[in-house]
């Protein structure tokens, strides 16, 4: 409830509060911090599992529009690599004036750019370049929600600022969330803060200091809304890893994580459990909602994408890195592997429940690979201005979470347009083709 509330503005604190939250956690508990660098180290262990990936598309190919050929074959977009493109991005820190401050790299003075210029190849096929138009003709009389994290709003400002190139978006007043209408399209993108999925309340200083979380829940604000949305792209997983946190079902305390600090006597269930709950109870409350309503919507679930803290995370130099790794070089982690793993698992589950109605349309957006492999693409310390303006200070703050603007984040929206590309809008409403 009172995330609902809270979240009247997503403002410039609250996208970092995330990184802000590892920051005090880091101070507080330094045996936290040391298990927090442990999970995020260099160290590149061979053994760690491969990445598998489904096709992102179904063998069916549909033409949603005479423009919009679809390839006989689906590619596999999530197994590939970082290429060298001359292009560069579609927008810039000044030509498009929503970016957040803390993303806005450019602008706050990051001197090398090489990162802007790579795209990603996809092994068996081409990941053609963003074409705004396309998914604003996509997007025609269609509601478009990024719900989640301070990725998630990551994600939406980069396709704001890729579709603004060509047609120019208002700011819509919603309550609770960010809306942006495109009149040329009559198409509404909107981002919700929603880091749990579910209901919960956030740790604050005015207390208490852990996460609430009710994990059978359905987030109120988005159920609320949920009738006019089309398609739905999910983000999250940051919030449960490491933060100490409550868990709730059915009103009575699940477990918790590092919660004996305070006092509290619950189990220790760490956060794979939650997750997967919260993740499940999300999805069926759409499942539920949409198919009580008979209308239908697509759902896209994007995977973990790791962060880069590679060095300490209050000094100078941590994430700096101006290349990405090359295809082997660094081998995804244990947890965000398994982080993953219960995200693609659940959207399976959510398919096969959903199977009976035909309106429901799940996708996996597979970033965690392509992410891992842009140590280069983070804010590091250009999360503020001129960092280093007088000299290296002692102590710097870090972002190796989020993504610059522009930056590696781009491409996850290039891989969600060839994934509207080919769904067939089928059981969607949609007043004009
Ligand atoms: C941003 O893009 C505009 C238009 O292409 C260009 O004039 C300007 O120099 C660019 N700014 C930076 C910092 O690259
Ligand atoms: C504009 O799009 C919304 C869905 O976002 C739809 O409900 C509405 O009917 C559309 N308006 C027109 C004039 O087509
Ligand atoms: C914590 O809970 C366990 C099991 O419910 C109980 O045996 C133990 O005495 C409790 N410890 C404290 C300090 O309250
Ligand atoms: C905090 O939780 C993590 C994940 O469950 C666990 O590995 C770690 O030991 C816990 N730390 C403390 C201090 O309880």
């Amino acid at each position: 409830m009172k995330s609902t509330m809270k979240d009247d503005s997503i403002s410039l604190s609250k996208t970092l509060l995330p990184y802000t939250l590892h920051l005090l956690l880091l101070i507080a508990l330094l045996p936290i911090v040391l298990l927090y660098l442990y999970f995020y180290p260099l160290s590149l262990t061979k053994s760690q599992t491969q990445l598998h990936h489904a096709t992102s598309s179904s063998p069916t190919h549909y033409t949603v529009n005479d423009k919009h050929k679809i390839d006989e074959h689906p590619c596999d977009y999530f197994n590939g690599k970082w290429i060298h493109d001359k292009k560069g991005p579609l927008y810039n820190g000044t030509t498009c004036g929503t970016i957040k401050q803390g993303q806005n790299c450019i602008t706050n003075g990051r001197p090398d750019s090489n990162y802007l210029y790579y795209r990603w190849k996809p092994n068996e096929c081409k990941l053609p370049r963003f074409e705004p138009n396309t998914f604003l003709q996509l997007s025609k009389n269609r509601h478009i929600s990024f719900v989640g994290d301070s990725l998630a709003r990551n994600q939406f400002e980069s396709l704001l600022c890729m579709l603004s190139t060509v047609s120019k978006p208002k700011p819509v007043h919603h309550k609770g969330s960010h809306w942006w209408h495109f009149p040329s399209h009559n198409a509404t993108l909107s981002v919700y803060w929603s880091p749990f999925l579910v209901q919960g309340d956030e740790r604050s200083k005015s207390g208490p200091n852990f996460n609430t979380i009710h994990l059978d829940r359905v987030n109120e604000k988005l159920a609320k809304d949920m009738d006019g949305i089309d398609l739905i792209v999910l983000s999250f997983g940051n919030w449960f890893i490491n933060v100490p946190s409550v868990y709730y079902e059915n009103g009575l305390v699940l477990g918790c994580l590092n919660c004996s600090g305070f006092g509290l006597n619950y189990t220790d269930i760490g956060f794979y459990v939650p997750l997967r709950k919260a993740l499940r109870t999300c999805l069926n409350g759409i499942i539920e909602r949409k198919v009580a309503k008979r209308n239908g919507i697509g759902v896209i679930v994007k995977t973990f994408s790791p962060s880069h803290f590679d060095g300490d995370w209050d000094k100078a130099g941590t994430c700096s890195k101006i290349e990405p790794y090359v295809k082997g070089e660094k081998k995804i982690g244990k947890m965000e592997s398994e982080i993953r793993r219960i995200e693609i698992e659940e959207v399976e589950n959510a398919k096969k429940k959903s199977n009976a109605f035909g309106g429901i349309r799940f996708e996996v957006l597979d970033v965690t690979e392509l992410a891992l492999l842009r140590p280069d693409g983070h804010p590091g310390a250009y999360m503020n201005p001129f960092p280093f303006a007088n000299g290296v200070p002692k102590y710097v703050q870090n972002d190796c979470v989020h993504w610059c603007l522009p930056g590696p984040i781009d491409t996850w929206n290039e891989i969600f347009l060839e994934m509207m590309k080919k769904w067939d809008w089928k059981g969607q409403p949609r007043s004009e083709e």
